[in-house]
Parts: C-alpha cells; structure tokens; sequence
C-alpha cells in the first residue's frame, strides 16, 4: 500500500479515486472533468495498492467563507472513504490526522465538513451546527426591468457567464456564506437536473428549483444580491411558498424560521468557529 497526498496531477491516480466515489456513494465526480476537472485547492489524502486502485481517501480543501461581515481562511473535508474490504484498520484515523495536519499548519482559522456519521468527527473537536430554512413572506410583484434567460451549463458561453460570476462575487449573505467554491457549484448544478440556472440580466444567477406551489432558492450569483421581490419578479413565478436556503440578510425580506433536517449534518471547529451566530444554512450549491 502506498500513501499518496496532493496526487490529482496523475489521471490514473484521480480517476481511482472518481472509482472509490462511485463504489462509496455512488456519485460521478469524472463530471469535473467536463469543467476545469477538480478543485485546485484541494489536497487529497490516499492509500493506493499494488494495482493502482484507491482504497482509502480524505481530502482537504479551501472554502474561504465570510463569517458575521469579515472573510475567514476556512478549509472544508470531504471525499472521505475506505473500501469496505480495508475498514476498521485505521486507515481513516490515519488519513484525518494527516489533513488535520496540514490544515493547521496552513493557518487555516474554521474547519467545516457535512456528514452522517457525526460521532467520527466529535472526538476531533467537530461539533454540529444548526441549519434553518428561511421561509419568506411572498413579496408583491412588479414589473421586472430586467431580462430572465436559463441557463445551459453545456452552453459554453452560459459555462463562461456562470465561471465569471462564482470568481467575481459578492457572497450571497454577510452572514455565512462561501466567498469562492466553484467546483461544488458546477458539480451540485450537473448532478441536480431540477436545479434551474437563470441569468438576471448581466450580473446575477439565481440557482432555484421550483415544484409549480414552493420555490427554493438555491444560491444567488452576481456581482451584486438583488432583493427577494426583484429575483422573483424577474424569474416571473408566481409561488405559494417561499424556502430561502441560504442566509437571507441580503435579500431584503422577512422570513420565519424552520429548522432545517438534512441527510448530513454541518459541523465546524477552529478558532472562528465561535464567531458563528444563526440562524444560518450553508447554501445547497456549495454542499461538499
Ligand atoms: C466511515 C469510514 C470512512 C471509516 O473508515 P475506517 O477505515 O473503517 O475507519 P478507521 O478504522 O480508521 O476508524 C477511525 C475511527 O472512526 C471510528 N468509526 C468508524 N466508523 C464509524 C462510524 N460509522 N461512526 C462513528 N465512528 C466510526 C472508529 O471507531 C475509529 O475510532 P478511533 O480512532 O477512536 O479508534 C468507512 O466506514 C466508510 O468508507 N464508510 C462509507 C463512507 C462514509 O460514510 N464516509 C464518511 C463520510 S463523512
């Protein structure tokens, strides 16, 4: 067995771990290739053996966040995995402890993960933080001014437009929200076909999903936040319900709070982990 770290260079190499995803989750992350391929912040952890096949992963990455109006120097965790043949030997501890370290010694202030199995990462200091959906009183309707266009992530340009907005945005709440994650965005967006992409003129996307009585906003994009009442007027729906998943402070709305009761828990630790108040929920797009 061969321990390797920061190896997404070689294909051969992340195509295996593209394999263990698949077996573990059954998720395709090859999708990344379509785009610029995986995040290049990240640093995977793995064991490999003699034939090349990835037994055992755990990657860091960076996901700067802004955290009550100031950005934080966050890395989140994922990919986690050992093949079933492999487990209860260590292997997972091992791999924790070694992007721990080198998390910490990156300066990293938060750490963030999403998971079911919130025991694992009690021991390390993780602990669970509360999500909410935030349910928005309808808004009165006007006429939008601006022009509504779906979007295609096969259209190059529409690709171009959505790449441009992730670099160049303004996070969607001062809150808590990611400052920069494209990669999650793109692979969230491919592996949810009801998610809608809408450009709001030049500036902003809107991701949503809409089931004719409740809308959900997914994830706002753009360079500024408009308010509720313009993003749904432009979108031109006309919703019973309105879930907000994401913090909404610049959305110029009121809301009521549902807790909000996911497959995977959120958990933080770190220095910055105190400065955290809610309610608050990590937006769906940049679910990792
Ligand atoms: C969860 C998983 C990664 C553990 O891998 P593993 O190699 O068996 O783990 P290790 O032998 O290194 O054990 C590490 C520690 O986690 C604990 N642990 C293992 N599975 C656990 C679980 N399901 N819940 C809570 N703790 C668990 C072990 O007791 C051990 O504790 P210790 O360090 O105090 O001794 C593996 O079972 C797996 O791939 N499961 C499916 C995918 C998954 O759930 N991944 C995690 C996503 S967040």
């Amino acid at each position: 067995m061969t321990l390797r770290q920061d190896y997404f260079d070689d294909p051969s190499a992340w195509n295996a771990l593209v394999d263990l995803l698949q077996d573990t989750f059954s998720i395709d992350v090859s999708i990344l290739d379509q785009f610029d391929g995986p995040d290049p912040t990240s640093m995977p952890f793995g064991y490999f053996d003699a034939d090349g096949r990835c037994v055992a992963n755990f990657s860091a990455f960076s996901m700067p966040m802004i955290i009550n109006g100031r950005v934080v120097k966050a890395a989140g965790y994922q990919s986690g995995a050992v093949r079933p043949e492999w487990r209860k030997r260590g292997l997972y501890r091992d791999l924790m402890q070694r992007a721990f370290s080198h998390t910490a010694t990156e300066g990293y202030e938060l750490d963030l993960l999403l998971t079911d199995k919130p025991a694992l990462y009690e021991r390390y200091g993780f602990r669970i933080l509360p999500q909410h959906i935030f349910v928005a009183q309808t808004p009165t309707l006007q006429k939008s001014d601006l022009s509504a266009r779906q979007l295609s992530l096969e259209a190059p340009d529409d690709l171009r437009l959505i790449r441009t907005l992730l670099q160049d945005r303004q996070p969607a709440s001062a809150q808590f929200a990611v400052v920069r994650q494209m990669e999650m965005f793109l692979l969230n967006a491919s592996f949810n076909s009801a998610i809608r992409l809408t450009a709001l003129g030049d500036d902003t996307v809107a991701a949503w999903t809409f089931d004719g009585a409740t809308f959900w906003l997914l994830d706002i994009v753009g360079t500024t936040i408009p308010s509720l009442a313009t993003i749904v007027s432009a979108l031109d729906i006309q919703p019973e319900r309105i879930e907000i998943c994401f913090s909404p402070d610049r959305l110029d709305c009121q809301v009521l709070l549902e807790p909000y009761d996911g497959y995977t828990m959120l958990m933080v630790r770190g220095k910055a982990a105190a400065d955290i108040v809610g309610p608050l929920m990590l937006s769906p797009m940049a679910e990792f």
